[in-house]
């Protein structure tokens, strides 16, 4: 059995994407078990920059068996899309791309909910994907599956019953109700046979897999602090990126985990509204952005930078019980004449150190710093640890002390192969 879950600890971005491009040549199957296409995981394809939202980063090794859980929300014309960048690509999904049949549909009228939703009185800053309003239909037990999506009758009843529960707020968009049932239901037809040969049970798929000892990475999307349960609620994503999400998310039991990978950014990045402790709304703040190219890989929108904060981080590492860490985008720090470390909140006259669950504590607790001098020297390109300046391996030791657990891999750069292996020989699987 050898099965790893790699996943965010921050609020997304934190570089999944590279660093499962950069385990998936190991792997025989890549599973996305959770979220939709909100997330957005650049990998670099033939020297250029190339954006996955739904389908997993591992797709672009050719051999490698890529699945979407039933923990998922799939939104068909997005899927269609991607299916054919990668075709435009030469890449091919046939006979190795399956979606659960028990993964929900994201539908037009999510899309128009999360936009109608966001001009509402709490502002997630979502990214409009439709990804909470499909969501939400899950837990109210009238959500589409794929499995009913493509059971013509079933699929048609179930729209008529949406679209009349969701009439007065759709109304708040102005649209016409009737054409949007038809457009629908035109597409449907062709979007519902595009997606037939790929839906499977992809629980039983993982079952068989594992009991042929095949190895299996699950890519989480989002990050820890974006999960619905552990996160910045109510600034959160509407599913459950962290290491239990993968179990419930893709239909495996627990004991058939055997180890969670977290990506770390070395700052901290943040897009979409909510507390952030450490977010610089100054030139240091501007710097980050631009020196790790911090814009939306989904949205294209800003995203805030701040310094790392060791207290979140440290939550992260407990809620999924991380042994091992990815330490991504070190590189972009180079420049910095000093760095500063989040060690602990200061609200009032309280200090914490273990990340408050209150909305109040979040958003107005300011941060304790630690103030370490910058790395001084060019660390883009190097490939072993000790060829590292001292105060960039100083920076790491102490990373480490804070958050209790070990860094493995540091990656410096988008690039597969600009990865610094700490500890040689980890074999992930
Ligand atoms: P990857 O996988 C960063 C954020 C949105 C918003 C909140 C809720 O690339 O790391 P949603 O559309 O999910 O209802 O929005 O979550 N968000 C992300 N932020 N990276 C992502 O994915 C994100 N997916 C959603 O900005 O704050
Ligand atoms: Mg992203």
């Amino acid at each position: 059995m050898s099965t790893l879950i790699v996943l965010g600890m921050q609020w997304g971005d934190e570089g999944k994407g590279k660093v499962v491009h950069y385990l998936a040549k190991q792997a025989d199957y890549v599973v996305r078990y959770q979220g939709g296409n909100n997330a957005g995981h650049t990998l670099i394809y033939e020297n250029k920059p190339f954006v996955l939202h739904l389908i997993p980063s591992g797709i672009l090794f050719r051999k490698k068996y890529c699945l979407i859980t039933n923990g998922v929300v799939v939104d068909p014309e997005a899927l269609k899309e991607e299916i054919y960048i990668l075709k435009k690509k030469g890449i091919f999904v046939t006979g190795r791309f399956f979606i659960s049949e028990q993964a929900h549909v994201i539908l037009p009228y999510h899309k128009l909910i999360d936009v109608i939703l966001e001009k509402g009185d709490v502002k997630i800053g979502t990214t409009k994907k439709g990804i909470g309003p499909a969501y939400a239909d899950k837990v109210k037990r009238i959500g589409i599956r794929v499995i009913d999506y493509l059971e013509k009758d079933v699929f048609e009843d179930l729209l008529e019953k949406n679209l009349n529960e969701k009439l007065f707020i759709l109304k708040k968009s102005k649209i016409n109700i009737l054409k949007l049932k038809e457009k629908i239901l035109k597409d449907h037809k062709e979007l519902s046979k595009l997606i037939k040969p790929f839906v499977a049970d992809t629980s039983l798929i993982i079952e068989n897999a594992i009991a042929k000892n095949k190895k299996i990475l699950f890519e989480s999307a989002q990050g820890t602090l974006l999960d619905l349960d552990f996160g910045t609620y109510p600034f959160v994503t509407s599913s459950n990126p962290i290491a239990g999400g993968a179990c419930l998310g893709a239909g495996v039991g627990p004991t058939k985990i055997n180890d969670v990978l977290g990506v770390v950014k070395a700052y901290a990045t943040r897009v979409g509204e909510g507390p952030f402790a450490t977010e610089l709304l100054d030139n240091v703040g501007e710097f980050l952005r631009e020196e790790g190219g911090e814009y939306g890989a989904t949205t294209g929108r800003p995203r805030r930078c701040g310094w790392f904060d060791a207290v979140a981080v440290r939550f992260s590492v407990r809620i999924n019980n991380i042994k091992h860490l990815v330490l991504t985008k070190l590189d972009c720090m180079q420049s910095l004449k000093k760095i500063k470390i989040c060690i602990a909140y200061k609200y009032k006259n309280d200090i914490y150190k273990e990340f408050p669950a209150s909305r109040t504590i979040q958003k107005y607790a300011k941060p304790v710093y630690e103030e370490i001098p910058g790395f001084n020297k060019r660390i883009k390109g190097i490939t072993k640890f000790d060829k590292l300046p001292i105060n960039a391996r100083k920076y790491i030791k102490r990373l480490e002390q804070l958050i209790g657990v070990s860094i493995d891999l540091i990656s410096l750069g988008r690039k597969r192969e600009e990865i610094i292996e700490i500890k040689k020989n980890t074999r992930w699987f």
